[in-house]
Parts: C-alpha cells; sequence; structure tokens
C-alpha cells in the first residue's frame, strides 16, 4: 500500500529547523512521491464509517482529557466520547480512573459537569459512589437484600496515565497496551513535558464534515494564506511550507513560523524548532496536538451520527501555568484567538467539503504531494480498515 518511502523519525532538535529553513529559504515542501486519489465513499461511507468506530476507535487508546485538568485529588471531569458519558476521577491517593458514567441500579447518570467530589450519588434513587467507583451508599438497602454491593460499583474502563493524558479504551475488559500504541512517539512525546502544562480551556462544538476530514485540515499548510490569510496563522507561519515525520502510525509537522529566515543573520536566535514552527502531532486514529512557543492545543475529532457529521473537542494548556489573574487574562486572549482560528477558519469552511463529499458526482478527490500528511492519515486508516485507495 505504502508507496513512498517511509521517513523514520527524527528526534526533536535543532536538525528538524535546520530543515524547515531549508524548506523556507526555497519556498518549498516537503512531498510526497506521487499524488493520492481517494474515493469519496472514504468519506461517506456509513459501513466505514461504523467500522471506524467499532474496529478503531472503541479498540485504541484514546487521550481522554488532559492530566492537569484533573490536577488535585477527587477533581473529576464528565466528557462524552461516541455517544458513552464517561466521568473520569483522580481519587484520593492521586489515582486518575476512567469510568462510564452509568448506575448500576437503573442506569441513569451519577455525576455531571466538572469540580471536585468525594462522592457521586445518582439523580434518580441516590445509590452513591466513591472517586474509585465504589458503590458505597443504598437508600432503602433491605430492598436489595443478597446482592454482594462490591460487584456493583460503576464500570471501569482500561486506562493509564502517561505524557500528561488520560487514555483509556473505551471498551470494558479489553488491554490498553498504550506503549505499543505509542510505538517510536512514546519517546516524542516524553521531550515536552506536557504533564507541567496548566490546563486553561476547552471548547466542543459539531461541524458537517467527516471526522476524517475534518483531522485532515491540521495536517497541511496549503489552505493557511486561502483560509487563514487574515488571521494569526496567515501572519505568522509560511504557506504551503512543512516538515513531516511518521513515528508508526503517527506523524509530526513542523509549520515554519516567517521569522525563521532570521536563523540566516541573526546568531543569537534559537534554534529551539518549538520557536520556529508550529509543531503538530497526529496521534492515530483521533487527536491533534498542535504546539505553539507558549502551548497546546488539544483538538480531537469523532463521528457524530452520520459519516458528514464531527464533534470537535478544542482545549488549550499552557506551558508554564497561570498563577495570577494577570496571566489567566493573557491565556483567554491566547485561548479566544486560537479557538476563532479553528471554529471561524477552518470549521467555516469544512463544512463546504462535507457537502462535496455528500453530494459530489466525481468519484475521488486528489490529495497533492505537497499534503504529505494528509496523504499519510489517509492511507493509515485504508490499512487499518482493509480498504484500497484508487492509486
Ligand atoms: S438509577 Fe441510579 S439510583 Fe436508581
Ligand atoms: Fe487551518
Amino acid at each position: 500500500m505504502h508507496n513512498q518511502p517511509l521517513i523514520g523519525p527524527a528526534p526533536l532538535d535543532e536538525n528538524l529547523t535546520r530543515r524547515a529553513l531549508d524548506f523556507a529559504l526555497k519556498s518549498s515542501t516537503q512531498m510526497a512521491e506521487d499524488v493520492l486519489r481517494v474515493p469519496l465513499n472514504y468519506y461517506r461511507d456509513e459501513k466505514l464509517t461504523e467500522l471506524e468506530i467499532n474496529a478503531i476507535l472503541r479498540r485504541t487508546p484514546l487521550a481522554i482529557v488532559p492530566s492537569a485538568q484533573l490536577a488535585a485529588p477527587n477533581d473529576y471531569v464528565v466528557r462524552s466520547v461516541l455517544g458513552d458519558s464517561l466521568l473520569i476521577t483522580r481519587d484520593s491517593g492521586g489515582k486518575s480512573h476512567v469510568f462510564l458514567n452509568y448506575c448500576r441500579h437503573r442506569g441513569a447518570m451519577p455525576a455531571c459537569g466538572a469540580g471536585n467530589a468525594k462522592r457521586f450519588t445518582c439523580p434518580y434513587h441516590a445509590w452513591t459512589y466513591d472517586t474509585t467507583g465504589q458503590l458505597v451508599g443504598m437508600p432503602g438497602k433491605e430492598g436489595f437484600t443478597g446482592i454482594d454491593r462490591a460487584t456493583y460499583g460503576l464500570v471501569e474502563l482500561p486506562s493509564e496515565e502517561r505524557h500528561g493524558f488520560i487514555w483509556a479504551v473505551l471498551t470494558a475488559g479489553a488491554d490498553i497496551e498504550l506503549s505499543a500504541h505509542l510505538g517510536p512517539l512514546d519517546a516524542e512525546l516524553a521531550q515536552w513535558n506536557y504533564a507541567d502544562y496548566g490546563y486553561h480551556d476547552d471548547r466542543e462544538f459539531q461541524s458537517e464534515v467527516s471526522w476524517k476530514g475534518a483531522l485532515e485540515a491540521f495536517a497541511e499548510g496549503y489552505h493557511f494564506p486561502f483560509v487563514h490569510g487574515g488571521g494569526v496563522i496567515g501572519q505568522n507561519t509560511l504557506p504551503n511550507t512543512m516538515v513531516f515525520d511518521k513515528f508508526g502510525n503517527h506523524h509530526r509537522m513542523g509549520f515554519p513560523f516567517t521569522w525563521i529566515t532570521n536563523l540566516e543573520t541573526d546568531p543569537s536566535a534559537s534554534w529551539d524548532p518549538s520557536q520556529q514552527m508550529g509543531v503538530i502531532y497526529w496521534i492515530y486514529p483521533n487527536l491533534i496536538l498542535a504546539n505553539s512557543p507558549v502551548g497546546v492545543e488539544i483538538i480531537d475529532m469523532l463521528p457524530a451520527a452520520s459519516p458528514t457529521r464531527c464533534t470537535v473537542r478544542h482545549s488549550w494548556m499552557g506551558r508554564i501555568p497561570a498563577t495570577t489573574d494577570e496571566q489567566r487574562d493573557l491565556y483567554d486572549q491566547i485561548y479566544n484567538q486560537v479557538h476563532a482560528a479553528v471554529r471561524d477558519e477552518d470549521f467555516v469552511m469544512l463544512p463546504q467539503c462535507g457537502e462535496g463529499v455528500r453530494q459530489g458526482q466525481h468519484d475521488h478527490m486528489i490529495i497533492g504531494r505537497n499534503e504529505i500528511g494528509v496523504q499519510n492519515m489517509i492511507r493509515v486508516f485504508a490499512d487499518a480498515l482493509g480498504i484500497s485507495l484508487l492509486d
């Protein structure tokens, strides 16, 4: 299936800056060997979307929330993933857990929102669970004589906390195997120390585009001058200039900032890649981490109800946790700016692609050699799903 040589991971060092600078000076980009043709059905077939959900998304470790969102013992967050309500807790000993947020009595939801709590009381008949999921309270227990209360805790999903995220597999009883999943990206992610970042904010919205099409918007800088021309991305980032590295199924891209060419003349300029380019990871299957010099955007995309509708969750963490109102205000400004670029620029454009996919009568899309990251996503998904592309 792969007709291009796989490019081995390069460490996040000055060599990455050197490669990006070379492309910047030539107004060029790293390219795939050939164009890639993709059938429209890849984005709109309902059976394929079902397969993506059942064979990939419910079987693969997903980063559910950043650790920093539950920094203290007894912090908790409820979020919905693929229609499942999840209760994520940090117990009094500091260990994180991911539970299905469904009461073992008759299925109501014991927790909602986010905060700090030692107990979660179901709103229906007040069964109460602790932060380890144990059933610790049950009004009128004489109605339930003979049951073993210890076996009626919340259903816990396999989870693990690593690199500043709480990961889980959405299938109870499955193995998580996070090391094998991350593969060569494990050591790469460790370099960022995301566990030390400060959680700031998140927003969730839906969009009329395939979740895979949405992910692809974060794998090429070809659209930057057209979609982001008036915004910060368009002003700060070179158009159609990218460095690409594969890390197993995952990939890393560098999008050089306009000031990278100062390295030619300014000996005091930093060669730290994170100062000279937006470093963006695709963590298979559904997560984008977009690093800037001050923080990281965490963007996850999932199918929602139809092949060309998706849910997007966009969070942000600051490299240095905010400790003053002034810093929090600054982070608010940064988050509002990056969120506007995603919501008002990318996700204003993307529903048009969704419409083209639904209504189009051309049989394929064509992905350019310059869209090397998009090609990688499509090839990895096609491999995982066992489908063939047109090339
Ligand atoms: S459904 Fe939760 S206590 Fe009855
Ligand atoms: Fe974009």
